[in-house]
């Protein structure tokens, strides 16, 4: 086995089990411990989704989803920002959540389940990030909150991203970003990296990823600033928004 899929691996590892154990406690947790900003936009969610909310900002906030929209949420968790979409799109549209821990996926059908008629637009899908268990040319907004920094392969996040969404369709997302790339012993140390932040990209790597994938009209912003422990430099919870344009 290569360093590489090793190192591949045991971040995999270190995520699933951190977020299999918040799937079964009742501990809502910003994904960095720090501020999380999150706006409630969507009405009242249900508060088994809530309970475990593990976000670092409102992606939500970046677009104003309409009846009868398709949405794809990456990392789903217990399904905040899923429930939220789902009251604005209505029954013609559609919401579908991923996520790679199975925890999370059965408890965010659980509650989907528990609220009977309400929530008939949802759908929580066990997949990872990096191979969408969705339809390409599908979707009208991919959203994600807080999960993209975890991913050992962001180009190919944003390649199936990408892929999923129809032509005009937006990618915005609340995740971390940092001021100066982490060094390279504290990018191997997997509680940091489970914690959102040794895999976080700087804002200009996000954005040069992005274009590589295809993506235009790529806009970051810094939603609020925290220090990261005794570095002389901080991680931001960011807002990004871009478009796919064929
Ligand atoms: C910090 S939590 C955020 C959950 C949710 N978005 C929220 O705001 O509460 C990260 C979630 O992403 C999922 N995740 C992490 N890496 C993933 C990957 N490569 N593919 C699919 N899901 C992933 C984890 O299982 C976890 O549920």
């Amino acid at each position: 086995m290569t360093e590489q899929s090793t190192s591949e691996l045991e971040i995999r590892k270190a995520v699933r089990d951190r977020y299999s154990k918040l799937a079964t406690s009742e501990s809502s947790d910003c994904c960095t411990g720090g501020s999380c900003d999150l706006v409630q936009i969507g009405g009242q969610i249900p508060v088994e989704a809530s309970s475990v909310s593990a976000g670092c900002g409102s992606p939500l906030q970046l677009v104003t989803l309409k009846e009868g929209d398709s949405v794809v949420d990456l990392g789903s968790g217990g399904g905040i920002d899923i429930f939220r979409a789902s009251q604005i799109i209505g029954e013609s549209g559609k919401a579908i959540g991923v996520d790679a821990t199975a925890e999370m996926i059965w408890r965010a059908r659980d509650t989907a389940k528990k609220y009977g008629d309400k929530y008939r637009n949802v759908e929580f899908r066990l997949g990872e990030i990096e191979h969408l268990p969705v339809e390409t040319n599908t979707i009208d907004y991919v959203i994600s909150n807080c999960v993209i920094n975890l991913s050992p392969d962001k180009l190919q996040v944003f390649r199936e991203s990408y892929r999923v969404l129809k032509n005009n369709g937006v990618f915005a997302v609340a995740d971390v970003t940092l001021q100066q790339e982490i060094p390279g012993d504290a990018k191997r140390d997997m509680d940091s990296w489970s914690a959102c932040i040794a895999g976080a990209l700087t804002d200009s790597e996000y954005t040069r990823l992005l274009q590589a994938a295809g993506f235009q009209n790529i806009t970051i912003e810094h939603v609020s600033t925290t220090n990261i422990g005794d570095y002389p430099f901080p991680y931001y919870s960011s807002h990004i928004k871009a478009t796919k344009i064929i």
